[in-house]
């Protein structure tokens, strides 16, 4: 894609070794923007670092469920580049199908972590910042499973649930300093964490893709990285400078 969309502008991407952090990180880049790539994986966010456009990137080893951790990355950020335009709230861990008698304390308490009590970490790191500059755009990856349910996803449903209506309170919240908050539900999409979400050996986990995950999609094909990016620019950039508090499914029809 040609253009210039987000020059200027500074952006936090948590996530982005992986996956759609990986394709919103890159097309950020691509599009002009300084990218902080924030993940838990710092080899691999190195990695993707290198690979977007000269001085484009700096990863930063970041814990988003983890107060201190957070606090570091969006200092670091303000120090490196002295603003923080817009926040991508992806990174995200999934649920193998678990009945709900069976998923220990352990498993809810990582998942409502990472899915969800990061985007009140990282916004109250980063409002300040963005007050100060009376303008944001924060864009919080939820997930079609936070409307539709299913089986045995109980705490990863109810993580992504919580983020979309967290994300509303804050776009309600943070209208009148010029900070927008949207989301993006993603429908299944081809990442490592797809498989994630079946339990089983290879085969199954191959299987399950198509039988479970395809057949679920109106459209009938998985969702890339790279769409769920463009949705992710156009919530960056000042293409949607009076869009707030809106939920938008990337998902090939799974929502309706
Ligand atoms: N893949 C799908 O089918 C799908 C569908 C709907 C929503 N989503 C959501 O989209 C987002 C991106 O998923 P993906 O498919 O690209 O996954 P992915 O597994 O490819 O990438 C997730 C990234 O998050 C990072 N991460 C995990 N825990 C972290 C932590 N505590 N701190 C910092 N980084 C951490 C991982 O290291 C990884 O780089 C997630 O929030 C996920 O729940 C995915």
């Amino acid at each position: 894609m040609n253009g210039q969309l987000l020059q200027g502008k500074t952006a936090i991407v948590t996530g982005a070794a992986s996956g759609m952090g990986k394709a919103i990180a890159k097309l950020f880049a691509d599009q002009g923007a300084q990218v902080v790539l924030a993940d838990l994986n710092k080899a691999a966010a190195q990695q993707v670092a290198q690979e977007l456009p000269e001085g484009k990137g700096h990863a930063v080893q970041t814990d988003v469920a983890d107060d201190q951790s957070v606090a570091a990355m969006i200092q670091e950020t303000i120090t490196a580049f002295g603003s923080i335009d817009v926040l991508v709230n992806c990174a995200g861990v999934p649920q193998a199908f678990t009945p709900i008698e069976e998923l220990s304390l352990e498993q809810w308490d990582k998942i409502m972590s990472v899915n969800t009590k990061s985007i009140y970490l990282t916004a109250r790191h980063v409002v300040p910042h963005m007050k100060a500059a009376s303008k944001g755009s924060i864009i919080n990856i939820a997930s079609i499973a936070g409307i539709r349910a299913r089986p045995g996803l109980n705490a990863y449903c109810a993580s992504k649930g919580a983020a979309i209506m967290l994300s509303k309170a804050l776009a309600i919240e943070l209208a009148p300093n010029q900070i927008r908050v949207n989301v993006i539900n993603p429908g299944p999409a081809e990442t490592p964490m797809l498989g994630k979400f079946i339990n089983g050996d290879e085969d199954q986990v191959e299987a399950g893709k198509k039988d479970i995950f395809i057949s679920s999609v109106p459209m009938g094909m998985l969702i890339q990285p790279e769409d769920i990016a463009q949705a992710a620019l156009y919530l960056a950039s000042d293409l949607s400078k009076i869009v707030t508090g809106e939920v938008m499914n990337v998902d090939g029809g799974r929502g309706i």
